[in-house]
């Protein structure tokens, strides 16, 4: 006898399992599929950092969930040189890459505080963090963006602020590469008692300003989350850290350390000398910047009208008769380039595309000639 399904939660297909159908149509073109959907880098570590990671001698014991000394003195330090804050030692600790993060901490949060319910996080986003919502148990509610790409804070109802384990902020934002205003949400934060958790990955790829941070704002009731994944092309490797409410920090760093989250040994070794170091970051930059500039480019001379962002790697392209999946189909057909459909970031993304910068040079070129715009 087969036993009946269980009723309980289904996880929906992984959004870029669905670009499955589009492969087939650029991987026929002669050159192969240009793979611009997942935001993964494809440029290689600092050598310096690979050495770091292969000769640690940190495999044998338990890493600290919270990050080794070393690890939390080299983030606090990259805090203070590229982002001119300065946070106290018990201010900030490690996290395996951000994801696992993104996803676990509005369960931690309603665990501390189970009168709260709601998850409240930008409408077109990284789609983790309603995610999260949902692996809590809790209602994942979206606030709409303004015309200007910022937080529409004013839009939030009372009664779902009253219910807010956390609002999510992005900025550069994943996909719109859109700035936010910091100080506003901050402040909402703080005026409504709800924790801001502020997703600063692409800090780094800030085009447009200068490069801005949570923590400019103070660190109480809010939280900068942070990654090599992107700045230091370690995906691979899995360390970040979160920074911010000196309570918020040992409430989670003490909750992480009893379900075992630990940056592996090797890994926080190599973090510490990628944090210290941002020539290389400085060469990423300029290799995403000129992608972006050049892939713009090619697209607006095709008639697909894309401009650069104020930050992140990605082109926020609006499909022009707000057919994504068509667009996406002709990119994938015409170009070979894999894209993915705005409604991947949420319902209010569905008339766009976003593609990722990640690939070499002579992959963007390839694009060009196959569009006859080279
Ligand atoms: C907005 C945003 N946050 C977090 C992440 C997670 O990065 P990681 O888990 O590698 O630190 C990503 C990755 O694409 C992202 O785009």
């Amino acid at each position: 006898m087969t036993a009946p399904a269980p009723a309980g939660f289904v996880p929906p297909p992984y959004p870029y399992d669905r670009l499955d159908e589009l492969k087939p149509l650029a991987s026929a073109l002669d050159g192969g599929m240009v793979d611009l959907s997942i935001g993964t880098p494809c440029d290689a570590p600092p050598a310096f950092v690979l050495e770091a990671l292969r000769s640690s001698g940190a495999e044998r014991g338990y890493p600290p969930s919270i990050g080794t000394a070393a690890y939390r003195e080299a983030a606090r330090g990259w805090l203070e040189r590229r982002l001119g804050v300065v946070v106290a030692a018990d201010e900030l600790a490690a996290c395996v890459g951000t994801k696992e993060l993104v996803a676990g901490v509005p369960h931690w949060l309603r665990l501390r505080d189970p009168s709260r319910d709601t998850v409240l996080y930008p409408a077109i986003s990284y789609p983790t963090y309603a995610m999260g919502a949902t692996f809590a148990g809790a209602r994942a509610v979206p606030v709409p963006a303004r015309a200007d790409g910022r937080l529409d804070l004013g839009a939030i109802d009372e009664h779902d602020a009253s219910r807010a384990l956390c609002l999510w902020v992005n900025t550069p934002a994943n996909p719109t590469g859109a700035l936010g205003d910091l100080g506003a949400e901050a402040a909402w934060g703080r005026a409504h008692g709800v924790p801001v958790l502020s997703d600063e990955c692409y800090v780094e790829f800030t085009w447009s300003g200068p490069r801005r941070t949570i923590l400019e704002h103070g660190t109480d009731g809010v939280l900068a989350v942070h990654s090599l994944s992107k700045r230091s092309n370690l995906a691979g490797a899995r360390a970040g850290f979160y920074a911010g409410d000196a309570d918020l920090v040992h409430y989670l760093g003490e909750v992480r350390k009893h379900a075992g989250f630990m940056v592996p040994g090797p890994v926080q070794a190599a973090a510490v000398a990628a944090w210290d170091d941002d020539a290389h970051v400085d060469e990423q930059c300029a290799r995403y910047l000129g992608r972006l500039e050049r892939l713009a480019e090619v697209l607006t001379a095709a008639g697909i009208a894309a401009s650069v962002p104020d930050g992140a790697f990605y082109l926020w392209v609006p499909a022009p008769d707000g057919d994504a999946w068509g667009l996406a189909r002709r990119l994938a057909a015409d170009a070979g380039a894999l894209v993915s459909p705005g409604e991947f970031y949420g319902p209010d993304g569905a008339g766009f595309v976003r593609i990722a910068v990640v690939q070499p040079d002579d992959r963007i070129e390839l694009i060009a000639r196959r569009l006859g715009v080279a």
